[in-house]
């Protein structure tokens, strides 16, 4: 197979905020950078985050410390957490959120001129930083423009397929030049995974098109371990129509600005679930909460609930809230007058690649940070810690990488291997019979959001791994694109994407299966109570390319569970 060789220093895999934070660190050692992008720069999920960062500076609320945000993330995540990298999370959060003041990031401020603080769901105090609701975008254009005055090199819509390892260390990574079909091999002394979760496996989700789940799938066969997969974050608020915009997300900025949610009897349920904290309860019994009322025949016409601020002043809802206007006036809501209708949506993966406070994973000079890891957030991610996360263990897996990357030499990669991984992408443009992605895609999401979605039951999610196991043995190897070119082709992206949504969708469903109680993102109506859930689940490939599941004790530093 015709490819070109591409060699660097440190490569960055994804350019979301993670990864464009990952290269700006690592470019201020005097290395050769290199990011590659699957989309345009900037166009990453991490644009698409609304409602804020959390950071305990205590600039609203003059009581909150960081001692206080890692309790609340480690009560909030069901104590599933790794407790050595969320306390890393919440010391290390104020000072990114400085480094993205300095880089000209706007925050909204208090009429004292410090960053505003807003409340969100299970959280003490108010400690959620934001630009109005569009805050991701607002880190998105500021890392962008850090990205490019650095000297990080970007390559933008080249998509990565495969880690290359060599005697068990990373040694380069195998792409496709999306604009041109040429097959590209990137040659590293360390690499940084920084690709975003797997939303679009489930076919209601508020994700990005490419949240597919690559980097699961790329480091679960490259030998990466794997934790708490299993545990997917479904946002109780996602749009319910039209359908074209059928899980986008409605911030959960609008229950903090003092939204409320309604059945059709007009009655607020939350008081029925979770009296104390109503619409601020963590985002799985939220969850759980609106699909109760909507099983029970209290919902929306449409499937789904009522969100009201209609009750709040104008100045707010306009100030705080213009994108949710925008959003809904699409819709021909206007929600200074309306209700809004919900319902949940496959928002956020709490599991992941497994890291050390380092950054680095268990294959060496590999390093991962953000969604695409797991063990900061545990069993249930409080609402705006993703965004904190970003910018921390972006900026430490920079910082790792590069001297890692100081400390090495390239090592050499195996032709045979790479010949074989564009070999089946290629095979994927000849064969003359074959599933279309489209029809697998669709197979394979609708099968995710029925069976192994936020009610859970032992039936049902071994009907998924037994699906997903014939998915993957028999469609997988048939996936053929319906017009045979390879420049600018999404029938072949999606084809590629499909191995990666299918091996992430197992490790989901497999881990699913063995967690026979409930705990946090994970419920099952048919929970046994013996098992209190306190341990986190480890997924890899084990030497007969079977997966290997393994339950392992939780990482306690200071709080330990009930
Ligand atoms: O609801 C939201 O604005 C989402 C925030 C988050 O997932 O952190």
């Amino acid at each position: 197979m015709d490819y070109k060789t591409i060699m660097c220093d440190v490569l960055v895999v994804g350019a979301g905020g993670a990864g464009c934070r990952a290269a700006i660190e690592a470019s201020k050692h005097n290395l050769d950078v290199i990011m590659l992008s699957k989309e345009l720069l900037g166009k990453a999920h991490t644009a698409m985050a609304e409602g804020g960062y959390n950071v305990s500076l205590g600039n609203v609320d003059p009581d909150d410390n960081p001692e206080t945000h890692f309790k609340d993330t480690i009560v909030g995540g069901n104590y599933l957490n790794n407790q050595k990298l969320a306390e890393i999370l919440v010391n290390d959060a104020p000072q990114r959120i400085f480094d993205l003041e300095d880089m000209g990031a706007v925050f909204d401020r208090t009429p004292e001129g410090k960053i505003a603080q807003r409340p969100f769901g299970k959280q003490s105090w108010r400690r959620t930083a934001y630009a109005s609701d569009r805050t991701g975008s607002e880190i998105m254009v500021t890392l962008v423009e850090g990205v490019r005055k650095s000297s990080v090199r970007v390559f933008d819509e080249v998509f990565s397929t495969k880690l290359l390892v060599t005697d068990g260390k990373i040694s380069g990574v195998c792409a496709v030049d999306l604009k041109y079909g040429d097959y590209l091999v990137f040659r590293a002394k360390s690499v940084v995974m920084a690709t975003g979760g797997a939303g679009r496996i489930f076919s209601v989700t508020s994700n990005a098109q490419l949240d597919v789940g690559d980097g699961y799938g790329m480091a679960y066969e490259a030998g990466c371990e794997m934790i708490d997969m299993e545990m997917v974050q479904f946002h109780p608020t996602g749009m319910v129509k039209p359908e074209s915009a059928r899980g986008r997300l409605v911030t959960e900025a609008v229950r903090g600005e003092g939204g409320i949610l309604l059945n059709n009897k007009g009655e607020r349920f939350m008081n029925r679930y979770y009296p104390q904290v109503m619409e601020l309860a963590g985002r799985d019994q939220v969850a759980r909460s609106i699909m109760t009322e909507v099983k029970e025949g209290r919902g929306s016409p449409d499937g789904g609930v009522y969100l009201s601020i209609a009750h709040l002043p104008r100045s707010i809802i306009e100030f705080r809230l213009e994108s949710m206007i925008e959003q809904f006036e699409d819709a021909g809501v206007d929600i200074r007058e309306e209700p809004m209708q919900v319902s949940p949506t496959a928002h956020h993966f709490m599991g992941g690649i497994k890291i050390d406070e380092d950054s680095s994973t268990n294959i060496q000079g590999l390093y991962a940070a953000g969604e695409c890891t797991g063990g900061v957030h545990g069993g249930n991610r409080l609402g705006g810690n993703a965004l904190a996360d970003t910018q921390v263990f972006g900026a430490k897996s920079g910082e790792s990488a590069a001297e890692y990357a100081k400390s090495t030499t390239h090592l050499g990669v195996n032709r045979d291997e790479i010949n074989e991984e564009f070999t089946r992408l290629e095979l994927m443009l000849k064969r003359k019979e074959g599933v279309s992605p489209a029809d697998a895609r669709h197979e394979l999401t609708e099968l995710m959001w029925s069976k192994v979605q936020i009610f859970r039951k032992e039936d049902e999610m071994q009907y998924a791994v037994k699906e997903l196991r014939r998915i993957q043995k028999e469609v997988v190897p048939m996936i053929k694109v319906d017009v045979p070119v390879k420049r600018f082709n999404p029938g072949w992206h999606q084809a590629i994407e499909f191995a990666h949504m299918v091996t992430t969708a197992r490790m989901v469903a497999e881990a699913a299966v063995i967690r026979k109680g409930s705990r946090g993102a994970h419920f099952r109506v048919d929970a046994d109570p013996k098992d209190k859930g306190y341990y986190n689940i480890v997924i890899h490939k084990g030497k007969e390319g079977e997966m290997e599941l393994r339950k392992e004790d939780l990482v306690i530093t200071k709080i330990t569970p009930p």
